[in-house]
């Protein structure tokens, strides 16, 4: 006869055994106590959900749970169950066991050498875990976001969900949403595009995977900016491509240099409305250079408008994607900055025919992104509070942006040198006579988050001797804090560098 197993503690009854059934469960569910299993406060299966489960009598699962009680292992509440007691009486005698995967002696196979690449590329430790702090790259005002309103379309949303709304959706992405991102797009980025051209993913990250693995074979030539967004680095190692580092100056990524390195890119990745992290834009001579090229060597170009919103003083720039006559560029787009990152939604403006061999071959990995956010996102766009957001938003990040630059004009001037900002969510400061490196170790111990450019180097051209800062995740008062901060990580480097020399 087979064993029968309850199917939350993993008891097995052995029915042709001499022990009495009621003690193979005492004892099933003492060993689940005692190794970790169930945890001290895991409330049990009742003794009737048990005796079902198992397919004995009820007395004997009650029985069996009694006498655990009596014991301290177990603790009943009126009404509520039987609970793991929180003070065991073996408690001091027995070690936890660690979970398996915390084990530092785990025997499991090695990482693939791929795998390693992958997961090395984001430069580690420049962000503290825990809540948005000075000066946080790529967090928005979360502290400003509109979440109540956000909770009420939420509620009205999952009040009125039908059968429907439950099953698989569009593979494409939710179709209000697609159709308001389209007409979102058309009047603020200055172009051209239908609903059925917009692709609904999980964050552009989702995006850049995605179209790496379709329109790339592995050891297909990559152009990239150098320096250069992480992410887009990691989806291209994904896909195996082979990448060109390509220098950047004041127009953008230099399309002399590149083809100066000889090779016929297959994919340029380009930032144009906002270089990453450099923050230039890409001037329209070389945006047209640009296309002609691709249209010459037949190759995609693939457009990171990611934080072109948040515009200071500035006319906006329309994007890449509308100068664009030939169905090359891909436009990929953004969430994380403009409502929240962990929203994780973003999406493609992709030529029409692309759209259903995308839509195929996202399945093999996730389908489509949730539904319920991209309903409540469409509602968000549709109703104008994705507009009045925005426009809030812009009068905030130039608050704190002039907070911030004051502050370091104030304590760290001679030092750290702000370039000028127009467009996004940080800015980058030059640093004169000590190592950006340095100063980051520095500013990290004492609680400051900032990026040395060198993080983002590809290798190509020796980096700037600077940092990012971002200056939109917290209030005016914490950024002139930070900044003071900032300033006595730049005494400690200096006084240390004054001792060796
Ligand atoms: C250059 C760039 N592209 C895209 C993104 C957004 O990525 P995601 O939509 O996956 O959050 C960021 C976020 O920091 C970014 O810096």
């Amino acid at each position: 006869m087979p064993h029968e197993s309850a199917p939350n503690l993993l008891i097995r009854l052995d029915p042709a055994s001499s022990v009495a059934l009621q003690r193979q469960i005492y004892d099933g569910i003492r060993r689940a106590i005692l190794q970790g299993i169930a945890r001290p406060g895991m409330r049990l299966p009742s003794s009737r959900a048990l005796a079902t489960d198992l397919g004995i009598s009820r007395t004997t699962t009650l029985l069996a749970l009694e006498q655990l009680q009596a014991e301290g292992y177990l603790v009943s509440r009126a009404g509520s169950g039987s609970f793991v007691a929180h003070d065991l009486p073996d408690d001091l005698t027995r070690t936890p066991p660690e979970p398996l995967g915390f084990t530092p002696k785990a025997a499991h196979p090695p990482f693939s050498a791929r795998g390693s690449l992958i997961a090395g590329t984001h430069p580690p430790s420049i962000r503290i875990l825990g809540a948005p702090r000075a000066f946080r790259l790529g967090t928005p005002a979360v502290d400003l976001f509109p979440r109540k309103l956000w909770a009420s379309l939420a509620v009205r949303r999952l009040r009125s969900l039908r059968p429907a709304d439950l099953d698989y959706g569009d593979y494409s992405g939710f179709m209000p949403l697609r159709q308001a991102i389209a007409d979102q797009v058309r009047t603020s980025r200055g172009t051209q595009c239908e609903a059925a051209q917009i692709f609904i993913t999980a964050g552009s990250q989702r995006g850049f995977e995605l179209l790496c693995s379709v329109l790339l074979d592995p050891g297909d030539l990559v152009w990239l900016e150098d320096p250069v967004y992480p992410g887009a680095v990691t989806a291209l190692r994904h896909a195996n491509a082979k990448i060109q580092p390509v220098p950047v100056d004041s127009e953008g990524l230099s399309l002399e240099a590149a083809v100066a390195t000889g090779g016929d890119a297959r994919l340029v990745f380009v930032t144009p409305s906002h270089q990453f992290p450099l923050g230039v834009h890409m001037s329209l001579p070389r945006r047209l250079a640009l296309l002609r090229w691709a249209s010459a060597h037949s190759a995609w170009i693939v457009e990171d408008d990611y934080d072109s919103e948040f515009r200071y003083r500035t006319h906006p720039i329309p994007c890449l994607h509308g100068l664009d006559t030939e169905g090359r560029v891909i436009y990929i787009g953004s969430f994380s900055k403009s409502v929240f990152p962990a929203l994780r939604l973003g999406f493609l403006i992709v030529p029409a025919d692309l759209v259903d061999k995308l839509a195929a071959a996202r399945r093999v990995a996730d389908i489509h992104p949730p539904k319920f956010e991209q309903t409540v996102l469409a509602d968000f766009i549709n109703e104008g509070h994705y507009d009045r957001h925005l426009r809030r938003m812009r009068a905030v990040y130039r608050e704190r942006l002039d907070a911030m630059a004051d502050a370091l004009k104030r304590h760290c001037s001679g030092v750290l040198s702000l370039r000028s900002v127009h467009t996004g969510l940080h800015a980058i400061a030059d640093v004169v006579g000590i190592d950006a490196e340095d100063l980051t170790s520095e500013a990290l111990a004492s609680g400051v988050e900032v990026i040395p450019l060198s993080a983002y180097s590809l290798g190509g051209a020796r980096p700037p001797n600077a940092l990012a800062l971002g200056f939109a995740s917290v209030p005016p008062a914490e950024l002139a804090a930070g900044v003071e901060r900032l300033a006595g990580a730049i005494d400690r480097v200096q006084s240390r560098r004054r001792k060796i020399l």
